[in-house]
């Protein structure tokens, strides 16, 4: 099948390629030239673990090409796929205007029986708006499809091949039928092909994203209250985790979640319930809290250092929204350099490959590290923000070993306390039951 991705980030240029992989001829087309020179020249503007080997091997094999040019990329297209970005505008809503521009764009250059297909997460309607925009400037005939994109960064590959479910919109039944064809490869009796109306599959997306920010919300909330009353959240977990109706996923206390998708989801849900007069008082909630949870280890710092973290040195691990990834976008790690830098505290930091994009953003403000235990180096604590696996297989005594103080902050709870106080480190989680031991005095003292 002939297809083209208009898009080429996180989601166009992973979804082309397994799609180019697959067999199709895919073309991926952007509005920005330096990345389309990158992909020409065998570069990938992302990290995403697999994405060089297999983009390579579908170029060599003339299935996947890379342009800017939208009339030679529309007009042989059977489908098109919409996956350009979709951002919080400045009153939470989705900002739309780059799928407008993407519409406008093909418009005149669509051939007639094209399948269009929104994969961007956009607001329930907005295919109808997309359908509007095309038809305002050419009268070819086609179809609308919403095809809600559920790939996690850093396993976007195997999410891609591996889909829990594909879901599509539709209006007519040619459309889903094409749209099976093209995704068969990917699936079986386990992960069906699930067709329905296109309000309903943009509801999908936005309810999934929203059911996942919630159940780290709630976590994180039991987690602090953990802390409060003398319980640990780690034994919670399990407690809860093991019932069937419960389960462990997603349910691991952090510093909140981050990233291109759950802050601006769970606020433009919001948003649109807003529209049609309706107050989601959950959704508020979860981001209210989480907003706050990103400030958690700055906070632990404060009582740590007695409020006295001026001219402090303090380490970071971690910079990405979550591993494998180098995507920083709403990242808890650039909150609590903000915070870190307001108190007039020295940062040193390190990230396995999200440092470039940090440093685009703080420049010299702050020191990075090419190496780990380099960030070290006469700090007085060391913060965990992302749970790269080297971080959990670093050697933790060498580390403070290079600290002024052994302290360490772990907002990725990688790490049993007792194992850490054993090694004579100062250690916090989040929710974790050491932290509370003078609650628990009295009571080993009366047995
Ligand atoms: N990143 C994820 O993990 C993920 C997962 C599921 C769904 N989504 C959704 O998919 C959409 C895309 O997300 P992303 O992370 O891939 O975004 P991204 O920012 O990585 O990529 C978007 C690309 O679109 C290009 N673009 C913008 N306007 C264009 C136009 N008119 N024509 C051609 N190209 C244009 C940009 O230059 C950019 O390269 C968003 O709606 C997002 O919410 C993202």
């Amino acid at each position: 099948m002939k297809i083209t991705m208009i898009g080429t980030g996180y989601v166009g240029l992973v979804s082309g390629t397994c799609f180019a992989n697959a067999g199709n001829e895919v073309t991926c087309l952007d509005v920005d030239q330096s990345k389309i020179d990158m992909l020409n020249r065998g570069d990938i503007p992302i990290y995403e673990p697999g994405l060089e080997e297999l983009v390579s091997k579908n170029v060599a094999a003339t299935r996947l090409r890379f342009t800017t040019d939208y009339a030679q990329a529309i007009a042989s297209a059977q489908v098109v796929f919409i996956c350009v970005g979709t951002p919080q505008d400045h009153d939470g809503s989705a900002d739309l205007k780059f799928v407008r521009s993407a519409a406008e764009q093909m418009a005149p250059h669509l051939a007639s029986g094209t399948v269009v297909v929104c994969k961007s997460t956009v607001p329930i309607g907005t295919n109808r708006q997309v359908r509007g925009w095309i038809e305002k400037l050419t009268e070819t005939t086609f179809y609308s499809a919403s095809n809600p994109e559920f790939l996690k960064e850093g396993v976007a590959i195997d999410d891609f091949t591996h889909p829990d479910r594909v879901v599509v919109g539709v209006d007519e039944q040619a459309a889903a039928d094409l749209l099976e064809e093209l995704y068969q490869p990917f699936l079986s009796d386990s992960q069906p092909f699930i067709s329905m109306g296109i309000e309903s599959a943009e509801m999908v997306k936005y309810t999934a994203n929203c059911v996942l920010a919630t159940k780290i919300s709630f976590i994180n909330e039991m987690a602090n209250l953990c802390e409060l009353i003398g319980a640990d959240i780690n034994d919670v977990r399990q407690g809860i985790g093991h019932d069937q109706r419960i389960g462990f996923s997603f349910f691991q206390p952090g510093v909140g979640y981050g990233g291109s998708c759950f802050p601006k989801d769970v606020r433009a849900l919001s948003s649109i319930a807003g529209q049609h007069g309706f107050n989601t008082r959950i959704l508020k909630s979860v981001d209210e809290t989480n907003t706050q949870q990103k400030s958690v280890l700055f906070q632990k710092l404060l009582d740590h250092f007695d409020c006295d973290l001026a001219g402090r040195t303090v380490a970071i691990w971690g910079l990405a929204f979550k591993p494998e990834t180098d995507d920083i976008r709403e990242a808890p790690a650039l909150v609590l350099i903000d915070h870190l830098l307001d108190i007039g505290a020295k940062v040193r930091v390190h990230d396995p490959v999200a440092m470039e994009n940090v440093k685009a953003l703080y420049g010299d403000r702050i020191a990075y590290c090419q190496e780990q235990y380099e960030t070290c180096q006469g700090a007085e604590a060391l913060c965990i923000l992302t749970e790269w696996d080297q971080y959990r297989k670093a050697n933790y005594q060498a580390a403070c070993s290079l600290m002024k103080s052994p302290v360490i902050l772990d907002g990725r709870n990688l790490f049993d306390p007792e194992s850490m106080a054993a090694l004579g480190i100062e250690y916090e989680g989040i929710g974790l039951l050491k932290q509370v031991k003078e609650i628990r005095q009295p009571v080993q003292q009366i047995q």
